[in-house]
């Protein structure tokens, strides 16, 4: 590419979900095949699109729920490639709505991309009588050729999330997800982009996406809960494995404001004594409220998912 030329790609990952669903009749919303549509034909005719100077990658074609390390470690990889190609002006990707939330936080904590990054999904799969996929799309296209957009975002239903924030709270609305008290960076209306705060610029892990890219498996970090009548028994569980399967990290939710029951409580802190790292977040998914006798710390105030892959990031080079 030449000096001064502008960067005009737009390159598509496939990841599967919805969006690339595939349902046997027309009408079922619910009873479908996730990721069975090649990414480049869900771009096909998009007026949106027409025009542009669009490329294809199928890096996955699976149902988010059933994402390995391995699957993230190529989109990891190949979203790095195409971001630092000078041709490549931003990133969408296509994905399935139920851990999108987790694979928009590894993306941004790893990568920390200058250009925009963009995931898109849909509820409703590509062979529905109203399949939402291709407005999706259509806006996250839109948010990529944002003149100064930057970070990893999460595009569905014309609300434009961040990754720290971003939750799928709905299994069947097309509008599912919610950024609670932070709110979205941006809406998307008719192709224009109505931002009200910044782009996400957080690059916690930064420093570790080679480990993250070599690693052939994580550091085991469990999730569990409090909750009513909630015991010890669950983290005597996890201490009683074998050496080589043992946990290194627990993230707990807390009830409340990070609260934990006093049993579960006292047994993680036999955990942490034993060299488990313990670390807590809100059952309810908003930053807990720091106070004197909160239990545990947490991570930037992650929700559950997030705190566990950050948490594992952490244990990674330890
Ligand atoms: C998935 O997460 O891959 C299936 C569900 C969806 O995309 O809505």
């Amino acid at each position: 590419m030449g000096e001064g030329t502008k960067a005009t790609r737009i390159v598509v990952l496939g990841m599967g979900g919805t969006i690339a669903g595939r349902a046997e009749r027309a009408g079922d919303n619910v009873g479908y095949d996730a990721g069975a549509v090649p990414v480049e034909d869900l771009a096909a005719g998009l007026p949106a699109l027409r025009g542009r100077d669009m490329a294809f990658e199928q890096v996955a074609q699976i149902n988010s729920k059933d994402m390995r390390l391995a699957d993230l470690q190529r989109l990891v990889g190949r979203a790095g490639r195409h971001l630092a190609d000078p041709a490549v002006q931003g990133l969408v990707v296509t994905h399935g709505t139920d851990t999108i939330e987790e694979t928009a936080y590894l993306l941004q904590t790893l990568l920390a991309p200058a250009k925009p990054l963009v995931l898109t999904c849909a509820m409703r799969p590509a062979t529905a009588v109203s399949p939402d996929g291709p407005q999706n799309l259509s806006d996250a296209v839109a948010v990529a050729t944002e003149p100064g957009a930057r970070g990893v975002l999460v595009v569905c239903a014309g609300r434009v999330h961040g990754p720290l924030e971003v939750a799928k709270q709905h299994p069947y609305r097309t509008d599912p997800f919610d950024s609670g008290d932070a709110g979205v960076i941006a809406l998307v209306e008719e192709g224009r982009v109505r931002r009200f705060r910044d782009w996400p610029a957080a690059a916690r892990h930064a420093a570790r996406l080679q480990a993250f890219l070599r690693a052939t498996a994580m550091p085991r970090v469990a999730w569990l809960s409090s909750h009513a009548d909630a015991a010890a028994w669950p983290v005597h569980a996890l201490l009683a494995a074998p050496p080589a399967a043992r946990v290194q990290g627990i993230v707990v939710s807390g009830t409340g404001n990070a609260s934990l029951h006093a049993e579960l409580e006292a047994a993680l802190r036999e955990a942490e004594a034993g060299g488990v790292r313990v670390v807590i977040a809100n059952r309810n998914g908003a930053p807990p409220v720091p106070y004197p006798q909160q239990p545990f710390a947490d991570i930037d105030g992650l929700s559950p998912p997030k705190a566990r892959w950050a948490l594992a990031l952490e244990l990674l080079d330890a």
